[in-house]
């Protein structure tokens, strides 16, 4: 029991703290910071990665891109339960979005790939996402004369390896952040950016103390907490989270908080999806985690205060892809039975 609540006492505490300061100091106290316009150091590498992004020949099937499963139409996610991989496979768990990823203090539920680079590695070669083996990738890369030109011109080397690969999609990858959302210019200042309900809903969820676990630029993603830390959460599930990757007991049930940015998109909501809307998902965070029950009207105003998260979406010209040559490997759609 002193274990479980350890988090919940720590994340009061923060909040007794935040509310302690005097009201003129709060504008910049604030938990919740803008976010910066993404910065492009190598626009040559982004577009590489951009083109790998989109290019489903990265999966046996040669159908499944990354955008599969992360549709930049779509907040970065798939907007399904969990996703569909090789074989109409059904996912394991939910995928989240990769807008903002690269604020993450590590990647997927339970953090088990350090940075979006050793992340990139992970589906190419998952046999229920896109089935394919690193060796087979870059194979077919390297059989592409297109390809071929531009990794020489991003890398200078004669070969193009994984790491090349994975480079480049993480480089792409940390250009999809979203500044500017409406809150963000409350956040600035702009006292008119968001209404008076969205306010409202903003001052419920700084000081119920959704703020101990959602904070920071990607208003989450910085932490991996335990989800049901009041009240049991109950799924049938069977991911471990973090546990999976420490193997510690007391790691059971803690996964990364998701950013909230954009969560107007991304549902459904939670690692396993259960949650359709955000004023489920809402009123399960306020019960399980913070013991409380919020009226109807306190829910909509914090779903209205959520909705002010959804930034500038990366704005992006769909990349034609390099041809496949006449020796590059053909794909296998279909894994036919024998
Ligand atoms: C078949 C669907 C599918 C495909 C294809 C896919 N992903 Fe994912 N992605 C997921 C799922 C599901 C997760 C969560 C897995 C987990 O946490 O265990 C995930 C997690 C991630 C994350 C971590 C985000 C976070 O907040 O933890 C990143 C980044 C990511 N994928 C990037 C990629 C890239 C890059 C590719 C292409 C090389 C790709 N994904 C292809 C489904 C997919
Ligand atoms: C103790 C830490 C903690 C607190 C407090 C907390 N959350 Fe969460 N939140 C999490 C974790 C962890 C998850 C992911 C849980 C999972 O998927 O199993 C999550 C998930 C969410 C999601 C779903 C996001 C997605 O993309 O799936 C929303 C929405 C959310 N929280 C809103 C809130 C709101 C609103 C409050 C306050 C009422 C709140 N949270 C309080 C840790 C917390």
């Amino acid at each position: 029991m002193k274990t479980t609540l350890r988090p919940l006492v720590a994340a009061l505490a923060a909040a007794a703290a935040f509310l302690a300061l005097p009201a003129h100091a709060q504008g910049a106290q604030e938990p919740i910071q803008p976010i910066a316009p993404a910065v492009v150091k190598n626009p040559a590498m982004v577009e590489l990665g951009k083109k790998l992004w989109f290019d489903p020949r990265l999966s046996k099937s040669g159908f499944i891109s990354c955008n599969s499963c992360h549709n930049l139409s779509m907040g970065g996610s798939d907007n399904l339960k969990t996703s569909i991989g090789h074989n109409w496979q059904e996912g394991p768990i939910n995928s989240p979005t990769v807008l903002n990823s690269s604020m993450n203090v590590a990647q997927f539920w339970d953090g088990r790939a350090g940075n979006l680079k050793e992340q990139a590695g992970g589906p190419i070669a998952n046999p229920g996402e896109m089935a394919f083996t690193h060796e087979l990738a870059v194979d077919m890369l390297n059989s592409i004369p297109g390809y071929q030109a531009e990794f020489k011109k991003v890398f200078s080397k004669q070969k193009i390896d994984i790491d090349q690969v994975t480079d480049a999609i993480a480089a792409f990858e940390e250009t999809l952040v979203t500044p500017n959302s409406r809150f963000d210019k409350w956040l600035k200042g702009d006292a008119n950016a968001i209404t008076k309900t969205e306010l409202e809903g903003y001052k419920l969820f700084r000081d119920s103390g959704c703020v101990a676990c959602h904070n920071g630029a990607a208003v989450g993603g910085n932490s991996f907490q335990r989800m049901g830390l009041v009240e049991a959460y109950k799924t049938s599930n069977p991911a471990e989270g973090r546990a999976a990757v420490t193997g510690k007991d007391a790691d059971r049930f803690n996964f990364k908080v998701p950013t909230l940015r954009n969560v107007e998109l991304t549902y459904p909501y939670f690692h396993d999806g259960a949650a359709d809307t955000l004023g489920q998902a809402v009123d399960t965070m306020g019960r399980v985690q913070l013991g409380k029950n919020f009226t109807k009207d306190e829910n909509a105003k914090i779903v209205a205060f959520l909705k002010t998260l959804t930034g500038d979406q990366p704005q992006i010209g769909m990349p034609v892809l390099p041809p496949s040559s006449d020796a590059t490997p053909r794909p296998t759609p279909f894994d036919k039975k024998k």
